[in-house]
């Protein structure tokens, strides 16, 4: 069966077109490379065996995007990862934002909206809570005000698809909320390849560790949690690939469509910013350059995910520990620097 994956020679993606290629499934992949290089494709082969179908496309061509589908005619399912993500950029250019991340997503629905059947995964994110009152998240949880265009990407991102599913018989879409992802593939073929300065943690981390970085900023240590510090739900990637995967095979198999649903996708477990720099220390056994700082703005104090209804509705559950994630990424930055 024939899934289009966009933007799968990202960091999520590349992990899921793997998942996907090991469960049988045969991969389109869409990528302008904006952020990603085609060099992924040899990783993504050297651990599945099998290169997956290529074409580098800009979704926001529209014409483009209806010739691509009308060459895939039998596409059956589309996991939709293609958007830009960075919260600051999206501040300074929110055109762009609305570009990239809505244009594409409406030309995409229109594409499958003409098919009898189809399946849609969209990339959504716990963003969509800003700071919840409880902890964890559930996802019955308002959403709240978005904090930036991307977030707010993310929020309309979701009600289109819903308004869409209402309409469109033969169209069923799941959106995932991901929580922190972190790490690689335990080959080390795969993983994540942030573009200059990391703005995410683990990145950062292990970049400081490589030397890379003189030294990592704790964003302040006097928020209302144990040890002072923000508290997330850090994600193995190979995870979150998989929760791709169970999402899809779940609307392929639906007997009904129409429909639209959302899950969170986490552990479940929170980790503060210094824990997380303690397992960084017991995996590699070094000790990691920190100061810490003043608050970084817009960070909220605390955000990790119930997952009671992807483990009920989905069967799907996060195997890896944080440290086992956190040696993953550390073998993953070693390799690439190697
Ligand atoms: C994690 C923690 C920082 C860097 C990300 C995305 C966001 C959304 C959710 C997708 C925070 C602290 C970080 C550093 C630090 N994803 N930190 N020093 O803020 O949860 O947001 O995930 O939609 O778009 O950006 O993740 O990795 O930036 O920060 O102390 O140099 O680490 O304050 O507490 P965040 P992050």
């Amino acid at each position: 069966m024939k899934i289009l994956v966009t933007g799968g020679l990202g960091f999520i993606g590349s992990h899921t077109v793997v998942e996907l290629q090991e469960q049988g499934f045969e991969v389109v992949i869409v990528d302008d490379c904006s952020n990603s290089s085609e060099e992924v494709l040899k990783g993504i082969a050297s651990i599945t065996r099998k290169a997956p179908i290529f074409e580098k496309m800009d979704l926001r061509d529209k014409l483009k995007v209806q010739d691509f589908f009308k060459r895939h005619a039998e596409i059956e399912g589309v996991i939709h990862f293609a958007a830009s993500k960075a919260v600051g950029e999206s501040v300074t250019n929110p055109l762009l934002y609305y570009e990239n991340n809505i244009a594409t997503l409406v030309y995409l629905l229109q594409e499958l909206s003409k098919k009898p059947r189809s399946s849609f995964i969209f990339s959504s994110s716990c963003t969509v809570y800003g700071q919840a009152d409880k902890m964890p998240i559930t996802e019955d949880a308002p959403v709240k005000p978005a904090e930036s265009p991307y977030g707010n990407t993310k929020q309309i991102g979701e009600e289109i698809i819903s308004d869409t599913c209402k309409v469109t018989p033969g169209l069923n879409a799941i959106a995932l909320r991901y929580f922190n992802p972190m790490g690689a593939h335990p080959s080390a073929e795969i993983g994540e390849l942030p573009i200059g300065i990391p703005q995410n943690l683990v990145p950062f981390i292990t970049q400081t560790a490589m030397g890379i970085r003189e030294q990592l900023s704790v964003f302040g240590d006097d928020y209302p949690t144990a040890d002072g510090t923000c508290i997330r739900d850090y994600i193995h990637v190979v995870d979150l690939a998989k929760a791709h995967v169970v999402a899809l095979k779940r609307l392929l198999d639906a007997k009904n469509s129409n429909n639209y649903e959302f899950y969170n996708v986490g552990t479940g477990k929170g980790s503060s910013v210094l824990e997380v720099i303690k397992s960084f220390e017991r995996v590699s056994g070094l000790k990691l350059n920190y100061k810490i700082v003043d608050r970084r703005p817009g960070d909220i104090v605390s955000a990790y995910a119930d997952t009671t209804k992807a483990n009920k509705v989905l069967g799907w559950k996060a195997q890896f520990t944080l440290d086992q994630a956190m040696k993953s990424a550390w073998d993953w930055e070693r390799k690439i620097r190697g």
